[in-house]
């Protein structure tokens, strides 16, 4: 599933974050990538732990924790602490697949890469291509969403970035192990999910809600990793 996610952050936070972004120290994209990827990856990264980095993945997982829409799709056990990159001057990621597996700089944890998230923090009328591809069973998916919208996908995906011809493409860009390792069993437990909570707001006081609120986390309880 790939699932646009709106508003993430607010305009507010989005004006602030770019500020100290556009004044943060940026390297090579390369850091980061892996041995395959690292070959047609050309883009620029703010360094693992730097102090901006840190502050504003702290902001974006903060937010994501009081975003319903997010929890329910992604039924996130760990986050991968948010990386920032930006594109411009032709500058592009050619196709690849996100490593399996990511060690968290600094620490012993590893975790799982289930889901790849991108949040914008570059308006799309600020630079010309940048759309990032993603390709899934029905054909190639092209996202470019407004500054503090996100995208989740499956990091199962081949993907690529198109070149940014004009202006900067910023954005924020991580990892996360869900507690449901299988795209289809976490598809169909956000599509029960939604539909409870349509039930509920139709019949707030039939008993078909509760009992399918017991089928959802039934099968939550057979699926999930912990
Ligand atoms: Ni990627």
């Amino acid at each position: 599933m790939l699932l646009s996610i709106p508003g993430v952050l607010t305009p507010e936070e989005v004006k602030l974050a770019r500020q100290k972004l556009d004044a943060a120290e940026w390297v090579d994209g390369k850091v980061t990538a892996g041995h395959q990827s690292a070959k047609v990856k050309d883009n620029m990264q703010i360094p693992e732990n730097h102090p901006v980095g840190r502050e504003l993945g702290d902001l974006i997982i903060n937010a994501l924790s009081r975003n319903p829409l997010f929890l329910s799709a992604a039924l996130p056990l760990r986050v991968f602490p948010p990386l920032f990159n930006r594109y411009t001057g032709g500058q592009a990621f050619g196709t690849h697949v996100d490593n399996a597996i990511r060690q968290v700089a600094g620490t012993p944890h590893r975790i799982r890469t289930d889901l790849s998230a991108t949040l914008f923090f570059s308006a799309p009328d600020e630079y010309d291509g940048g759309e990032l591809c993603v390709e899934d069973t029905y054909g190639v998916k092209k996202v470019k969403l407004p500054a503090g919208h996100m995208v989740l996908y499956p990091s199962t995906s081949l993907h690529h970035v198109t070149p940014v011809t004009r202006g900067a493409r910023v954005c924020s860009f991580f990892w996360l192990q869900s507690m449901i390792r299988d795209d289809g069993q976490r598809t169909l437990l956000f599509d029960l999910d939604s539909a409870i909570q349509r039930i509920g707001q139709d019949h707030p006081s039939g008993p078909y809600a509760v009992q399918l609120t017991g089928v959802y986390h039934n099968l939550l309880r057979q699926w999930a990793e912990l």
